[in-house]
Parts: C-alpha cells; sequence; structure tokens
C-alpha cells in the first residue's frame, strides 16, 4: 500500500483514467461531498491508526473520481479536500517536527501513454520561454531528458536529520508539512548509521528515504506476533507503519525494520549535487543505504525500458514495490520545472497493476486435496487485479478465516502476486452486511462422506477417507502423473475426473491396464489423444527410482527428499525395508519425515499399489546403496540464476545434485555459490550483497570436473 497518489494531481494521469459520471452541477457537488468524507474517513483510518480499511487501488480510484470532480467542475475545490492534502495529522505521543523543506508527494503514472506524455511536459517545460538552454542548446528538442530511474518502494517516507554528521532527528512526513518525532524509534533500526562516515560532514543533512519491511522478515514477525497472540499485519508496508509508530521503541527495536534513502531535504554546509544520480552516489560513500536498482536513462523510451526490467523481477524481489519513480537527474533542471500544487513536475511514480483489489466474498467451499487435507476456497464476485480475473481465492484453513475476521458477504481483500495463488487477505468490516454468515466446517467430507478430523496440535482439517475419498485419488493421480513425477503427458484434470467418477480406474496402477478403445470413448478424448496417451503412459514405464518415490504421494516426500532417499538407499525394496532409525540417516530427513515415510511403507494398500505397479511393467535402474564416504558437494547450497550459455536449469541442476549439491531456489546466507548466466537480476545482486561466490557455466564445470 501506498496511498500517495495524494494532493494536487491535477489534470495527471490518474485523472485521465476517471470519467466524471454525475448528470449535473448538484450530483457532482453532492459526489465530491461524498467522497471527501470518505477519504477523510480513509486517511484517518491509514496515517492515523495504521488500519488501512481498503487496498490501495481502491483508494486510489476514489480519490481519483474526486480529483476529477473538482477539475471538472472547479467551484467545487475546497481548501480542506483531501486533493489538498497528504494524509493525516500528527497523533498524540508523537512530538510534532514542522518540515523545512515539505515533503512532497509524487504524482502516478500508468500507462505507457502517461509516461510519454510526463516526459514530453518535462522537455516542454525545459524548453519553455525564458528557460534557460540545458544539455540542448539549441532548444529544438533532438536531447532527450536524463532521468534518474528508481524503485518505489512500498513503505512509509521519513526524513532523517543528521548535524555535523550525528543523527539528531527523524520524522515521519505526517501531513507533508508536520511529521511526527520517531527518533527513538529510528535509532532502533540497525540499517541506519547513527553517524555518517565521513571525517567533513555537512553541517545538516537532511536524508530522505523509505522504511520497509522485507517480506520473509514480515513473515517472521507475523509469525511470532501470532504465536504470542498479537495482532498480525496486512502486510509489510503496515507492519512498518505500525513498528514505527510505537509508542515503546523497545517493541520498534524488536521489529526488523530496513530503510532506502531516496532523497534530501535541508542541506547545508557543502553544495547541492548536481544530480540525484551524485546525490545517491555520495549516500553510498556516506554510509546511507541506497538501493542498488538505479539507473541513469534517457527519453521516455527508457524510462519505459527501466519499468519493463523491473517489473519483470518484481516477485523476485525480497521487500515489496508498487511502482518505480523517475526524476528528472539534473538538479537545476528540476529547479526549473518546480512544483504544481504538491507534487514536483520533474518526477513521476509510475505504478504496477494493484496486487490488491476488493470484491464480495458469495461462499465459502472446501476443496480437498491429494493428503485429505480440507482447504476452504472463497467464491468471488469476479475481480481484476494482478493483471487477472479472479473468482476463487485460498481462505488457507479454518484458523485464517478466523483471525483474518471473513464472513460470507463480506467485502474482501484478494491479493494476486505474480504465479501465487490468489488470496484473501482480510474483509472490510466496516461493510459487512446485516446477513453475513460465519463459515463452518463441514464434519463431513463433501466428496466421499468421510469424517472430517483436525488433529489437537494441526491447523488443517483433513477428510479420513483416504483412498476411499475421489477426491484424494484424483489428486493422487494427477500427482503420480506430473511432469517431475512420472511425467505422464495427456493426462489432465476432466480426464482424471472422468476415470475416476466412472470408476474406470481406482490406483495408479490401473492406468497401465487403459487402452486406446476405452479411452477415446471418453468425453473430449478422441482415437488421437487417446493413443497419444497410451503412448506416454507407455514411455512414463521406464523411470528413475527418485522420481518413482516423489510420484507415490509419501506426505512430506518432496522431490527434494525422493531424490535424497534414492540415492542413500540405492533400490526400492531397502527404502521399504527401512525403520524411521535408518531413514533418519538420510540427509534431511527428520523424525516427522521418517515417520511418514515408514507409515506409508507399513500400509498394505500402498505395498498392494507398489507391487501392481511393478507388475504392469514399471521400472527403474538401481543401484547400490551410496557409499558411506558422502558425495564431494554434500553439504553445499547452490542457487542457479539467469539463462546458463548452453545448459538448462535442469540439466545444472542435476549435475550439481550429482555431486551431492543441493539447488535452492532463492539466495541467502546459507548459499555457497551462485551459477549465474544471462540477464542474472535481484538473485545476482543479492549474492554479491552477501558475498557470495559467483561463478558462470564454465566455472562450474570446471569446478564439477575438479571433484
Ligand atoms: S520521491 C517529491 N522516491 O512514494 C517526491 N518517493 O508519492 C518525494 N516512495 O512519500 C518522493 N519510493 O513514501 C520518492 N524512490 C522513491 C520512492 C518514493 C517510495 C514513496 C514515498 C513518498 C511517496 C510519494
Amino acid at each position: 500500500m501506498s496511498q500517495t497518489s495524494a494532493p494536487g494531481q491535477g489534470a495527471s494521469a490518474a485523472t485521465a483514467a476517471s470519467p466524471v459520471n454525475v448528470a449535473n452541477a448538484a450530483e457532482a457537488a453532492e459526489r465530491a461531498a461524498a467522497l471527501r468524507a470518505e477519504l477523510m474517513r480513509l486517511n484517518r483510518a491509514y496515517y492515523e491508526d495504521d488500519a488501512p480499511i481498503v487496498p490501495d487501488a481502491e483508494y486510489d480510484r476514489l480519490f481519483g473520481e474526486l480529483v476529477a470532480l473538482e477539475t471538472a467542475f472547479p467551484d467545487l475545490q475546497r481548501p480542506d479536500s483531501p486533493t489538498q492534502r497528504v494524509g493525516g495529522k500528527a497523533v498524540e505521543g508523537f512530538a510534532p517536527v514542522v518540515h523545512r523543506v515539505p515533503m512532497l508527494s509524487l504524482n502516478n503514472g500508468f500507462s505507457d501513454e502517461d509516461i510519454e506524455a510526463f516526459d514530453r511536459r518535462v522537455a516542454d517545460g525545459l524548453r519553455a520561454p525564458g528557460a534557460a538552454p540545458t544539455g540542448d542548446l539549441f532548444g529544438d528538442g533532438a536531447e532527450p531528458v536524463e532521468y534518474a530511474a528508481e524503485l518505489k518502494f512500498d513503505g512509509l517516507a521519513i526524513a532523517l536529520r543528521y548535524e555535523h554528521g550525528v543523527l539528531v532527528q527523524a520524522a515521519t512526513r505526517g501531513d507533508g508539512t508536520t511529521g511526527e518525532d520517531v527518533t527513538a524509534n529510528i535509532r532502533t533500526v540497525k540499517k541506519i548509521p547513527l553517524s555518517l562516515s565521513t571525517d567533513h560532514p555537512p553541517e545538516v543533512l537532511e536524508v530522505r528515504g523509505e522504511v520497509l519491511m522485507f517480506r520473509a522478515d514480515f513473515d517472521k514477525l507475523n509469525r511470532a506476533q501470532e504465536a504470542a497472540g498479537e495482532k498480525v499485519f496486512v502486510n509489510p508496508r503496515n507492519a512498518a507503519a505500525g513498528s514505527l509508530r510505537q509508542l515503546d521503541s523497545k517493541i520498534t527495536a524488536k521489529r526488523p525494520l530496513s530503510f532506502f534513502a531516496y532523497g534530501v531535504g535541508e542541506l547545508v554546509g557543502v553544495p547541492m549535487p548536481e544530480t540525484h544520480s551524485a546525490l545517491l552516489d555520495w549516500y553510498v560513500d556516506l554510509g546511507i543505504p541506497v538501493n542498488d536498482r538505479r539507473e541513469v536513462v534517457r527519453g521516455a523510451a527508457g524510462l519505459l525500458a527501466f519499468y519493463k526490467a523491473v517489473g519483470e523481477t518484481r516477485e523476485s524481489l525480497p521487500y515489496d514495490i508498487d511502482g518505480v519513480v523517475y526524476k528528472v537527474n539534473r538538479r537545476d533542471e528540476q529547479d526549473r520545472l518546480g512544483f504544481v500544487s504538491r507534487a514536483p513536475r520533474f518526477a513521476l511514480a509510475h505504478k504496477f497493476p494493484a496486487q490488491e483489489a476488493l470484491t464480495t466474498l458469495l461462499d465459502i467451499e472446501v476443496q480437498v486435496g491429494r493428503t485429505g487435507a480440507i482447504t476452504p476456497v472463497a467464491r468471488l464476485a469476479p475481480v481484476f487485479v494482478g493483471g487477472a480475473t479472479v473468482t476463487n481465492a485460498t481462505l488457507h484453513n479454518e484458523d485464517e478465516i478466523r483471525r483474518k475476521d471473513v464472513m460470507i458477504g463480506d467485502t474482501v481483500i484478494v491479493r494476486r502476486a505474480g504465479d501465487v495463488i490468489p488470496e484473501v487477505v482480510g474483509s472490510v468490516v466496516e461493510r459487512r452486511p446485516a446477513d453475513a454468515r460465519a463459515f463452518v466446517m463441514p464434519t463431513e467430507c463433501p466428496v466421499c462422506g468421510s469424517a472430517i478430523e483436525k488433529l489437537p496440535d494441526e491447523v488443517i482439517a483433513r477428510c479420513t477417507g483416504g483412498l476411499i475419498c475421489a477426491a484424494q485419488r484424483k489428486q493422487a493421480l494427477l500427482h503420480f502423473a506430473q511432469r517431475r513425477a512420472l511425467d505422464v503427458e495427456g493426462l489432465g484434470d476432466k480426464l482424471v475426473e472422468q476415470l475416476v467418477d466412472q470408476q474406470i480406474i481406482r490406483t495408479p496402477a490401473d492406468l497401465f491396464k487403459l487402452g486406446v478403445a476405452k479411452l477415446a470413448a471418453l468425453d473430449r478424448m478422441a482415437d488421437k489423444s487417446a493413443a497419444n496417451l497410451v503412448a506416454s503412459l507407455e514411455k512414463a514405464r521406464h523411470t528413475t527410482l527418485a522420481r518413482f518415490i516423489f510420484a507415490l504421494g509419501i506426505r512430506h516426500v518432496g522431490e527434494a527428499t525422493a531424490k535424497d532417499l534414492a540415492r542413500h538407499f540405492g533400490k526400492l525394496d531397502n527404502v521399504m525395508a527401512a525403520n524411521a532409525e535408518e531413514l533418519l540417516a538420510v540427509p534431511d530427513v527428520g523424525p516427522i519425515v521418517a515417520q511418514s515415510i515408514a507409515n506409508f511403507f507399513a500400509e498394505p494398500h500402498n505395498v498392494e499399489v507398489i507391487e501392481q505397479l511393478r507388475a504392469a511393467g514399471v521400472t527403474w535402474p538401481e543401484s547400490e546403496p551410496a557409499a558411506v564416504a558422502p558425495l564431494p558437494l554434500a553439504g553445499k547450497t547452490f542457487v542457479l540464476t539467469g539463462t546458463l550459455p548452453t545448459l538448462s536449469r535442469d540439466e545444472a541442476k542435476a549435475m550439481l545434485e550429482e555431486k551431492g549439491a543441493k539447488v535452492a531456489g532463492s539466495v541467502s546466507a546459507k548459499t555457497d555459490y551462485l551459477v549465474a548466466g544471462a540477464e542474472a537480476g535481484s538473485k545476482l545482486a543479492k549474492a554479491e550483497a552477501l558475498g557470495v561466490p559467483v561463478l558462470d557455466e564454465d566455472a562450474m564445470r570446471t569446478m564439477l570436473a575438479a571433484l
């Protein structure tokens, strides 16, 4: 959430996106008053209570509508309209701080056209009559404008005042003119230096930037909050805001806050750097954290290229951003462009599509997973969010529904980020209709009628029907056939549904008994697709032990554990015969996993299915159990990123795993090596920041060959 589309957007991009939908001036006045009241209420909730009621996109929409109305009917403009302010005012408890240089807001752009229009406005502004020539000596517009492009962090703005190199005050933005003194809290943020690393500090330097919380830190904090029975935060931004506005700085000290600098307020005693990029470079020298995803680009084309490149890696960044920010790089040009109302003409926020939106929760149904896990699923009024229309979203489990205070009929906040399954993050309790209903977990499985059970220390309720339950059977078959398991091409949901519902198959072994004629008779199937499936089953018969173990769908045994088991035991019979203690000797297998494996093979039905699969001709090469000597890269963790010149990701992964390495998805302090190819993005940056050695494909091959 950023809710920063604030004041004086004037005829900016947001206006263009908000058509004026009123019949006459009287209706406009009425609507504007309603919008003002609602925006003020939302502002209070957001800035003063740290408890936003609606997602950012909804706020932006209402705000845009009011701006549009006030533009179309200038008589409606009021000095106290939320369009003329940045946000709430300082709350009791923190001393007010008057900003010597006001903390302004940014206008927003959304489309390519908005960005092109911004660039044109800037170029025209710099060429305006009487304007001194800049880089473009002849004023003919041939020179594209130079911009500093950076990330738009989704946190909250802060001003850090250093006097003679020492941090003396930290203030929130507040309403842009007066903020709150949060110095005691800011001092607890380890990323923020208490003194500047220079022998010649400026008399005064007011660093402006964003306080934020990394996603992993946020998850950890929420888990701790939950365990302690404290309130959980909706998103990292709220967690950061809530943490910063703690009256007790000892609490803030325990909160994992971060900071990136992106601007300057007052500067006394040294000349202002000539460009924005030079300012940030100087900050780096002073030991002030600056995000390194920043670039100097030219013209609208340069801006759009930056936006696109950042957009592609947005999901893999360890923190939330809600867009990118463009600033005219040269300070003299910035000064000439100046401000309109409360936002600079020389800068623009280019927002990403909102990842959160509001919709109505029509119903809650439950879905049965492969291991019987019952997942409540929200049926939603269709809503466009994160670039797609969403009608279903997960509610995870019953506890989550209670924790998020979600009832059927509620207006809910839906979040869809990247490839992640859409989820309901919370409800707008204030909009709850009188006939809202609470969700009741069914006591019987809606698919097979078996009892639903929840063990005392588990959060997940499960259908106890096991493979009697058609839902579990279907999921087990899909799991068995998936690409990373036996890789049976052409066995999709719809087909599995028919095969199970018509009782044509019960277990994965039955798959191998399917003939072309029987398959071709099914819905959506023809001779060709049936023949292809049979051929693909034929191919799937020849597999590897690791894939076979993974395909069995043993609880807690994912692909990596299946590989470990295959390597350690060499033969399936050895795995089946192993007791929990022997299983514990496998790297990365702990007591819960060991017990789950032992239980699986103790179940006669499972052994029977395995025998049937073997009888159906499913085979794999077996080997001797792994020698006691560990593999040369055992215990080493690699991460792959970018495009390698000759190897696919899977090939590189297989080569590393063969030598005992573990291949992880993200870079952390535990990463031993990063293997990076072309267009490596944030993982490379993170590895460099953490000092993780980086190899290219050649270096990786050389290393492996030497082992
Ligand atoms: S510059 C005069 N740069 O967005 C412009 N702001 O709507 C001052 N923000 O209050 C802001 N990342 O909280 C700027 N790289 C960035 C930013 C950024 C996030 C936030 C900041 C500000 C709001 C502006």
